[in-house]
């Protein structure tokens, strides 16, 4: 979700009011989903890399994805959305984990969907504490380094049971992952559209489905159809 300080700038308002749009495409977003039947989305919400921002910005979103959940979370519940996250959930202000928490666990049954908010999340670092885990169970003897496999790899990673995105959507323009799933996007299809976050509503993301159902996916082997 990038371009919500560009889309702010553009109307001469606060980088705030256009997170807080932002925000409600996240919900629009969220019907298109559920409309589709796509039944995992993964939201880059907030980076490793995003805490360097100014203080008051930081501070900013993660009020707002507490009033997020205090006010939409019932929705959630109602629209069968399970939430989890994925990232430092340790380095995020207590009153928002706690919020979180319970979301989680009121959704964790009885879902359809999957609602997968990365926060404090920085793929690099979730390679690299894969491979502390790993590490760990061979110093411990639990594993045969000689056994490790891509699988063992995955199997380590923050949310092992969530199938890899098949489609990745990056607004704003910019060409770059920016630490973004790096494993799980191996084989994703990438959509780029210059529309900023604020502005990626229903139409916008039918038209991202629209244009990854033309394409022809070969995961490295030859053209079927
Ligand atoms: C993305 O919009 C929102 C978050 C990182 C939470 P930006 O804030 O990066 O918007 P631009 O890139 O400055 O336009
Ligand atoms: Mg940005």
């Amino acid at each position: 979700m990038d371009g919500n300080g560009r889309w702010a700038q553009q109307r001469g308002l606060s980088r705030l009011k256009g997170h807080e749009q932002g925000a409600e495409s996240v919900r629009a977003v969220l019907r298109a989903v559920r409309q589709a039947g796509v039944r995992y989305l993964t939201l880059y919400a907030f980076s490793t890399e995003n805490w360097i921002r100014p203080k008051d910005e930081v501070e900013g979103l993660m009020n707002l994805l507490s009033i997020f959940i205090d006010r939409h979370g019932k929705e959630l519940l109602e629209n069968k959305i399970r939430l989890r996250v994925m990232g430092q959930f340790d380095r995020l202000p207590r009153t928002v984990q706690k919020k979180l928490a319970q979301l989680m666990e009121k959704s964790a049954e009885n879902y359809e969907y999957t609602l997968i908010l990365a926060l404090s999340y920085g793929s690099r670092l979730e390679i690299a504490d894969a491979a502390k885990a790993i590490a760990r169970k061979t110093a411990r003897g639990e594993l045969d380094p000689e056994t490790v496999t891509e699988e063992t790899v995955a199997n380590h990673l923050y949310l092992p049971d969530v199938p890899d995105p098949e489609l990745m959507i990056r607004t704003s323009g910019e060409l770059r992952l920016s630490n973004f799933l790096l494993w799980q996007l191996s084989y994703a299809e990438l959509y780029v559209t210059d529309v900023f976050w604020p502005d990626f509503r229903e139409k916008e993301f039918f038209q991202a489905l629209e244009v990854f159902g033309r394409r022809g996916r070969r995961y490295g082997g030859v053209v079927t159809k």
